[in-house]
């Protein structure tokens, strides 16, 4: 499956307020069924109030004013179904806002410090101690992010029960399935334990590394599998995407329960064969990789791989076995834009509005957007025509239609990344000079400017019938 990810907020504006909303999402959706996507997975349009850009929750059962109303919600999934995509909702049982009523009403579902103060020495993901003293209170909460982000204890039975329920609550109204946040933070050591002084560099890149702590006790423990069976009971037939950030290797108490889990190897790869080699390697293996590239967490294609490097980029993405995921303007080739203020991790930059057509604001919004809109290289998307980067995207996705069979990695160059998929080579030259491609790829069937069955030049990739 192809899941293409929609962030609402800078997706398609309605009603001229300049943020984007469900009913613009529903009226863009045949943008999504033309690429040849299967799915759509939506970001958070909860209530909330947008401390963490929607993934700070008030209400997991309703929408948000600003992005419509729950007859929209039900609209959008009937329109992704007519037009035979599947619709994914993206949950987020880790934490709440600190103003879901549950934190008022139940606060034994959160974790409190039993004493004055933190608990341990445990560092939060955007900085800053994991421990906020709560103004009401007094008592001290933990918060894996930002502290309007209070942790939900999964170790109370209530919350489970609870999270089944939002769960089943969007299963009934049509839901094919869920993106889960954060669940490497959803279970930490029972007795709160410090984490120990790290060793090394983090295995994947971290937002704050001020604590220099490994974090042994502050994620993932040991019986994380137990909370995990307990989501997927919830939802015994719904697809279940985890956000996970562990290495390809660690993930198996997760995937026993989960569908798949996204491969961060691979999008934080440096864009060099080696690394990027060994990440599918790594991820391949499990057999339930969801392979992604980029998100509105991280730096954009063009800022991460270099302009030169996209489509391969995107061609990798796109010829990977299993679930393949792509970011909404990734498509239209956008890069970042500026930060402007809105997030404190400074994530404006991977956020900003969709570029649609030659009008004001890109046809984005006919009001202010609430993020500036930045034309993509190649124009929005009604102007890109033959050779864009939409007709590749479109290209890649029918293409991968007709690759059948594991993923084999072949050797040969050493800045060339090559695999065989059944009856087809892909390959491409992540290194600066030109480079011969595998001895077993046959003419191309899709090929980067200049890239043939014997030459890639540098950022050239292929897809070809196998010799
Ligand atoms: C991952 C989400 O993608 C990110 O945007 C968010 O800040 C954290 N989880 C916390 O929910």
């Amino acid at each position: 499956m192809v899941v293409y990810q929609v962030y609402p907020r800078s997706f398609q504006d309605s009603d001229g307020d300049g943020v984007g909303d469900l009913d613009g999402v529903t009226a863009r959706l045949d943008h999504v069924a033309a690429l040849g996507a299967d799915a759509v997975w939506l970001s958070p349009f909860y209530p909330s109030p947008l401390a963490d850009g929607g993934y700070d929750v008030a209400d997991y059962r309703d929408v948000d004013p600003l992005f419509g109303t729950l007859a929209d919600a039900d609209a959008l999934i009937a329109a992704a179904h007519e037009r035979g995509l599947k619709v994914l909702f993206d949950v987020v049982p880790c934490h709440t806002s600190i103003e879901h009523p549950w934190f008022r009403e139940h606060p034994d579902w959160y974790v409190w410090s039993d004493r004055d103060g933190p608990q341990n020495n445990w560092r939060a993901t955007f900085g800053g101690p994991s421990w906020s003293r709560d103004e009401v209170s007094g008592r001290w909460y933990l918060h894996s992010f930002y502290p309007e982000q209070p942790d939900l204890d999964w170790r109370n039975p209530e919350v489970p029960r609870a999270f089944g329920e939002v769960l089943r609550f969007w299963l009934d109204r049509g839901v094919d399935g869920f993106r889960i946040d954060a669940l490497d933070r959803l279970m930490k050591d029972p007795q709160l334990r410090d984490d120990p002084p790290a060793s090394g560099p983090p295995p994947l890149p971290e937002a704050h590394m001020e604590g220099g702590l490994e974090q042994r006790n502050s994620r993932n423990a040991p019986d994380i599998g137990t909370a995990i069976a307990q989501l997927r009971a919830a939802a015994p037939d719904a697809l279940l995407v985890g956000e996970v950030y562990l290495l390809s290797n660690r993930l198996q108490p997760y995937l026993e329960h989960l569908d798949a889990c996204f491969c961060f190897e691979l999008l934080h790869a440096p864009w060099r064969a080696e690394p990027v080699r060994a990440a599918i390697a790594a991820a391949a293996a499990t057999g339930q990789a969801a392979w992604v590239l980029s998100n509105h967490d991280f730096p954009r294609l063009p800022d991460r791989v270099g302009p030169r490097n996209v489509r391969a980029a995107a061609l990798l993405l796109l010829t990977l076995p299993g679930l393949a995921f792509v970011y909404q303007g990734d498509e239209l080739g956008m890069a970042d834009g500026p930060d402007e203020g809105h997030d404190r991790a400074g994530r404006d930059r991977h956020r900003h509005p969709m570029a649609w057509d030659a009008s004001p604001n890109a046809g984005f919004t006919t009001g202010t957007p609430w993020l500036s809109v930045v034309a993509p290289a190649d124009g929005p998307a009604s102007e890109q025509r033959d050779g864009s980067m939409l007709d590749w995207y479109r290209s890649l996705i029918a293409l991968r239609r007709e690759l059948r069979g594991d993923l084999e990695l072949l050797g040969g160059e050493p800045d060339v990344v090559a695999f065989r998929r059944g009856e087809h080579v892909v390959a491409l030259n992540l290194g600066d000079a030109q480079a011969a491609a595998p001895a077993e790829a046959g003419e191309p069937l899709l090929a980067t400017p200049g890239a043939t069955a014997r030459a890639l030049p540098p950022g050239g990739a292929i897809v070809s019938p196998a010799t």
